[in-house]
């Protein structure tokens, strides 16, 4: 008989990414096998995203199908994990009751038990605060060249928008023994880059003993100290991580990222808004002015950096005077992207309960501007690439056209190329390659291979 077949559907962000590979590196020690067609799987999972009203309702909708093919086919599991499913727990079994696993997202690694439950005819609801588990399975991952690494789970902020603390939990951090130890695997098995992920990544360690290595307060380990650990394991090249908080961003940092070779010159440092007001209201912690601070002290030490940020317009009270500071902000930093977002109001979030909301049609309005704005400055900033050789970790095919090759700068820069005559993929893959650009696009770079002697 065939092997039972699972299909995994990932929404929101690297975590979610990070999660849906230990998912299905669970289901396939218990000997499930995955499948592209969604529609012919034994297991369904919804790993969901909450972070806006648009991607909580899209779950609803896709849902909304694989419900319907239960009917015919009553021996499918339904599993909806990650944020929606902690936001809603129980509520989203009354919604759609052929649901049969509603799973937070600190369960991940549990999925097996859960699914064990399934099968002794419960439906599951696990949404309680649970301590981390040191990763027991291995997960599947999606790249040969590139894993995610979680170093700091949950998030102990508070932005008035956002629904992520009261989805992902307090600050979890994993020790550094078993990071680097996971990093270490990583770089047996083959791979060459990581992506240390945190929400506030520059938490790191707050919530760990003191002792050991540690520079931070009362000899607390700090994500600087961890960098510095980590970063002589053989085989990884390269080392990225996200996401960099202004509020707690160091020098000590920036200056680590100059000196140490594997970091990657990039940056996603997050702003929000450009207004001070609008910033207070937020609760993010800090001034415009000390953002700049921020990137000014970036470039002095590494003057190519890529840096990226996020930002929200129609903030509840946001005047277009305040929108103008984030227009202007943008303008002059300078930024090599720019993750845009009209304001959603969340539930349980105080932001969301606020009289002063900003109709849509402002909203929509405030975003089109910044996303011109934004494309108008990657371009240009990509521009400072053109005729210059980038070092490009090689990372596969394009997928929109296979004759080409396809890898990223150090900045994160997107770089197509074609392979030299009677090479391919193999000859290139997870290989550091230079490649001197030829077109330079807003979000994407084209070049050939430099040769080598
Ligand atoms: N931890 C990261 C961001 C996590 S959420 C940080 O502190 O920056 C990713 C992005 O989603 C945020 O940076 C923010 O720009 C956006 N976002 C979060 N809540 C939102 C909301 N209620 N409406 C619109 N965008 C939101
Ligand atoms: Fe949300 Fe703020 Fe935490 Fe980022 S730092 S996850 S925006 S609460
Ligand atoms: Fe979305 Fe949860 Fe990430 S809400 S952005 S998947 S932490």
């Amino acid at each position: 008989m065939a092997r039972s077949t699972y299909h995994i559907v990932t929404f929101g962000c690297q975590m979610n990414k990070a999660d849906s590979e230990r998912m299905a590196g669970v289901l396939e020690a218990m000997g499930y096998a995955y499948t592209d067609d969604i529609d012919k799987a034994d297991v369904v999972v919804y790993n969901t995203c909450s972070i806006r009203d648009n991607a909580e309702q899209k779950v609803y909708s896709y849902l909304g199908k694989q419900a319907k093919r239960k009917h015919t086919n009553p021996d499918i599991t339904l599993v909806v994990a990650g944020c929606v499913a902690q936001q809603e727990g129980e509520k989203l079994l009354r919604r759609v009751p052929e649901v049969d696993i509603v799973m937070g997202p600190q369960h991940a690694n549990r999925l097996g038990d859960l699914l064990q439950q399934v099968y002794q005819g419960h439906q599951v609801v696990a949404t309680e605060e649970i301590p981390i588990t040191e990763d027991i399975t291995k997960p599947r991952r999606d790249s040969p060249i590139t894993a995610w690494v979680n170093v700091i789970y949950g998030c102990n902020e508070r932005c008035t928008y956002c629904i992520v603390p009261l989805v992902r939990g307090r600050e979890q951090s994993r020790t550094p023994e078993a990071i680097r130890q996971e990093i270490c695997q990583l770089a047996e098995q083959g791979y060459k880059e990581i992506t240390l992920l945190g929400q506030n990544i520059d938490a790191y360690g707050r919530d760990l003993p003191a002792g050991g290595i540690g520079s931070g307060v009362g000899g607390k380990i700090t994500f600087t100290d961890l960098l510095y650990y980590i970063h002589d394991i053989s085989g990884i090249e390269r080392i990225r991580f996200a996401t960099s908080h202004p509020r707690y961003f160091s020098s000590r940092l920036i200056h680590a990222c100059a000196e140490l070779p594997k970091v990657c010159q990039h940056f996603h440092i997050p702003f929000q808004s450009g207004d001070n007001d609008i910033l207070k209201a937020m609760a993010r912690g800090y001034t415009h002015e000390k953002y700049r601070r921020i990137i000014d002290q970036i470039r002095e030490l590494m003057p190519h950096a890529a840096i990226t940020a996020d930002a929200i317009v129609g903030f509840p009270g946001e005047t277009e005077e305040q929108f103008a500071n984030t227009l202007k902000l943008v303008a002059e930093v300078g930024f090599d992207a720019v993750n845009t977002a009209a304001y959603s109001p969340r539930p349980g979030t105080p932001a969301a309960l606020w009289q002063d909301q900003v109709p849509e049609e402002i909203k929509s309005d405030r975003l089109q501007r910044l996303n011109h704005l934004v494309a108008q400055t990657a371009y240009e900033r990509s521009q400072r690439y053109l005729h210059c050789v980038e070092t490009v970790l090689v990372e596969g095919t394009n997928p929109k056209d296979p004759q080409q090759l396809m890898g990223r700068t150090s900045g994160n820069r997107l770089t197509f190329f074609a392979p030299e005559t009677g090479k391919a993929l193999d000859d290139y893959l997870g290989k550091l390659v230079p490649i001197r650009i030829t077109s330079a696009r807003a979000f994407s770079l084209t070049g050939e291979v430099v040769k080598t002697g």
